[in-house]
């Protein structure tokens, strides 16, 4: 294997790739604004703070140093059922379909194994294809309708 998973807080990496995200889904969802000032909100508001608690924030590092892809799942820590929500894990494109993506999803249910959760919720849009088949490749199942209003 020429990459290593790891735990990532740093911010540069991690807006680079959750904007790569963004800007992947927009083509599925117009209610999507895949800019930096969003991509550097959820990092910092959300992803470093999850990260530093536990939460599997992390991301597929190539030998020769560059992020070729990331996970971002943020544990809900609520009493009784320990949640986890996925929102979402990004590959660059030319290492998709090389299995990178269920290395770092693998990596990531193991992590929350040991933190104690027991649900992880994911969603992937009903036009992205391979987001779906990539969950169902990970045991995940279908299991509610998410519903939206645009307001
Ligand atoms: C979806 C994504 C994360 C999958 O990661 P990946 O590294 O390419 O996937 P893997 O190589 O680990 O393959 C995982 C499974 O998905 C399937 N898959 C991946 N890409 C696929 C494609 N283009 N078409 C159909 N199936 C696909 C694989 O066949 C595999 O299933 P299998 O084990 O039953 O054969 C990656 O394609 C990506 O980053 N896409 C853009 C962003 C995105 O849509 N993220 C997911 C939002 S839900």
């Amino acid at each position: 294997m020429s990459y290593t998973i790891e735990p990532c807080t740093d911010r540069q990496t991690l807006v680079e790739l959750y904007l790569g995200l963004l800007t992947h889904l927009a083509r599925f969802d117009p209610t999507v604004t895949a800019t930096a000032e969003t991509a550097q909100w959820w990092v910092d508001q959300v992803f470093v703070p999850a990260a530093s608690h536990g939460a599997p924030v992390l991301i597929a590092r190539h030998n020769d140093g560059r992020a070729i892809g990331g996970l971002f799942w943020v544990i809900t820590p609520t009493p009784g059922v320990k949640h986890a929500y996925g929102y979402g894990t990004y590959i660059v494109p030319e290492w998709r379909e090389c299995g990178v993506g269920t290395a770092l999803r693998s990596a990531a249910v193991l992590k929350l194994k040991a933190s104690g959760v027991t649900h992880l919720i994911g969603c992937a849009h009903l036009a992205n294809e391979p987001g779906q088949r990539s969950l169902r490749a990970l045991d995940m199942a279908p299991y509610a309708m998410l519903y939206h209003l645009l307001l």
